[in-house]
């Protein structure tokens, strides 16, 4: 078992509206708009994401969720605006998006399996750096990966090869590859499905410890998971934005309860089948 409880970070815990004043770096989202073939996935879609402020995103199958994501990151092409501390990254290419800091995850995690954690993260600090740097670099560990190691608890794992790491203990990898690359929004799909209760506890600690800094928005189905570490949600339905504010807001909107809640209500009690018809 990792031990997720002795971590270097200690900074401010996430807070509704953010908690880094007047100097927040955030994300604007404005009047974002995804069609595939005259099929309108996202249909302009407003967002403001704080810095500090632990963002959660949900909605049905099919909401327009993972298109946002992709949206944002430049993996489709999209109408609108979303500017990152004023710089438009409506138009850029994935790489440069990245490189401005804004990473995310996919619903399948993509480590290196072959290579050890260590290794895995290693990669992800020296991404745009050339090979030749990153061979000199590798005698010494560079501090923003000891420190990922220690926020993501994989420390005690850094020599194991990432292929057998357990579920949970990729996920936390690929964040972690996130965090070297300096990455300071963060935008997560449905990061703790398939999880084991216990990991995710140990999910959403770390999403607490990284959140507090940085802006990060969690898609996610599992609605304790989300009573029990959001600041904030948005629900989008249809590629809209249904409804907006803290979990006690957003589940007292009566449009949220019909097109939402009543239907993870109903699938909460079935199975754990949470999956996108389209999954990555
Ligand atoms: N590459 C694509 N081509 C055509 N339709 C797509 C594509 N990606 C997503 N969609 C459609 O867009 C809608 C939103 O999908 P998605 O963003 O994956 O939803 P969510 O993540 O909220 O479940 C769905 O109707 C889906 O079928
Ligand atoms: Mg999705």
């Amino acid at each position: 078992m990792t031990d997720t409880t002795t971590t270097a970070t200690t900074g401010p815990a996430p807070a509704f509206g953010g908690n880094a004043g007047m100097s927040s770096q955030y994300l604007e989202v404005r009047d974002l708009r995804v069609s595939f073939d005259g099929f309108t996935a996202v249909d302009g879609v407003d967002l403001t994401l704080l810095q500090g402020d632990l963002r959660f995103l949900i909605g049905p199958n099919g909401a327009g969720k993972t298109t946002l994501v992709d949206a944002i990151t430049g993996l489709v092409p999209a109408g609108g605006s979303v500017t990152k501390s004023g710089i438009e990254l409506v138009g850029k290419k994935v790489h440069q998006i990245a490189r401005l800091g804004v990473g995310r995850t996919f619903q399948t995690a993509s480590v290196f399996e072959e290579l050890t954690v260590l290794q895995n993260l290693d990669i992800a600090a020296g991404a745009g750096r050339g090979a030749l740097t990153m061979l000199r670099r590798r005698r010494t560990v560079e501090p923003r990966i000891d420190e990922a190691l220690e926020t993501t608890g994989l420390a005690a794992l850094r020599d194991t090869q990432a292929g057998i790491l357990a579920h949970g203990q990729k996920q936390w990898l690929e964040i972690g590859m996130l965090l070297v690359q300096n990455c300071d929004v963060l935008l997560l799909d449905e990061p703790v499905a398939g999880m084991s209760h216990e990991e995710r506890e140990e999910t959403g600690n770390l999403l607490r410890r990284i959140g507090g800094e940085r802006t990060v928005v969690v898609v996610e189905h599992d609605m304790d998971f989300m009573r029990a570490f959001a600041t904030s949600v948005t629900v989008l339905h249809g590629g809209r934005v249904l409804s907006e504010g803290t979990v006690e807001q957003v589940q007292a909107d009566p449009r949220v309860q019909e097109v939402y809640l009543g239907t993870a209500a109903a699938a909460d009690t079935t199975t754990e089948e949470t999956d996108d018809a389209r999954t990555r």
